[in-house]
């Protein structure tokens, strides 16, 4: 039985707070991965903020269902690893909804992984979304701000980035490979003003995660997670990451002696598994 259907999801202390306001609101925005789990909620959020949005997804349905009646959605459906689609939707919005503001570049995939039973392909797949696709959606969102000298652009990483975690090699590597790449973006856009973020949420409630197999601590319903990423992306913070006892314990466990992390890294093994 999953912890999560066990206990009853906390709530961020933040994620209620009123949003800073410290930036002016972005009118057009771009999600991706927008037609379900953290995407969809952020969608929603900033529709309701009178935005307009560019709701991105593979499923026609769902994206639909995300726009809803709202005039100021714009469904746009295609796949983030198909680099011609990718230009083609955010020259689609432009038209549509005039300079791109914010690009929230969102669309992930997760399948756990062992080594034990190796598998490339998902292992390419993972890597294939969860970073060419960021890059292949970023191409012709810098394009489109570098010219005007203005915009947002904000990463979605993950704290499984912080270390290599068992049973999710993959999906640690393509979020880790999504990090650096930002911490790059974020100097060398910087000339150009376009504003570059990363979001670092740790467990979220979402189709996603309901996958998981393992007690996942500090589980955060998906509505305060993109109450928060809101509220991140309004501030000035580089990185916006949550929740904070899981951050800083991954963070202390990337600082041990590998030889006491991966012993107890391999606590998170069935017992089968472990060699002591
Ligand atoms: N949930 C968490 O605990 C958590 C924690 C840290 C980071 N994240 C990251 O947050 C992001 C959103 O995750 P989520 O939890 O909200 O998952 P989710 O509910 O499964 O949503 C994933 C979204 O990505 C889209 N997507 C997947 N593959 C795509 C592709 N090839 N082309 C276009 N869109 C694609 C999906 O849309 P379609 O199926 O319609 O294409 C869907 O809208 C991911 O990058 C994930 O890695 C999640």
């Amino acid at each position: 039985m999953l912890e999560k259907s066990a206990k009853p999801l906390r709530t961020h202390p933040k994620a209620a707070l009123p949003r800073k306001n410290e930036m002016e609101s972005p009118n057009a925005i771009i999600i991706t991965g927008a037609s379900s789990g953290i995407g969809a909620a952020l969608a929603r959020r900033y529709i309701e903020d009178g935005a307009t949005v560019g709701v991105c997804g593979r499923n026609r349905d769902r994206v639909l269902s995300v726009c809803g009646a709202a005039p100021r959605a714009i469904p746009l459906v295609f796949d983030v690893t198909d680099p011609a689609a990718c230009e083609t939707a955010v020259k689609n919005f432009e038209e549509e909804a005039g300079a791109l503001d914010l690009a929230i570049l969102n669309a992930g995939y997760h399948l756990a992984t062992d080594a034990a039973a190796f598998d490339l392909e998902t292992c390419k797949r993972i890597m294939e979304i969860n970073y060419f696709g960021a890059l292949n959606c970023l191409a012709p969102t810098i394009e489109a701000m570098k010219t005007r000298r203005r915009g947002i652009i904000a990463m979605m990483g993950s704290a499984a980035a912080t270390i290599g975690l068992p049973n999710a090699g993959a999906y640690c590597s393509s979020k880790s490979a999504v990090a650096r790449i930002t911490e790059t973006l974020r100097v060398e856009l910087r000339a150009f003003n376009i504003d570059v973020r990363l979001i670092t949420p740790g467990f979220v409630d979402t189709p996603l995660t309901a996958r998981n197999e393992f007690p996942m601590p500090f589980l955060m319903p998906v509505e305060e997670a993109a109450a928060l990423i809101e509220r991140g992306l309004s501030s000035k913070s580089y990185e916006i990451s949550f929740p904070r006892r899981l951050i800083w314990g991954l963070r202390l466990a990337s600082l041990l002696p590998r030889a006491l992390y991966f012993k107890l890294a391999e606590r998170l093994l069935p017992s089968e598994r472990r060699t002591d």
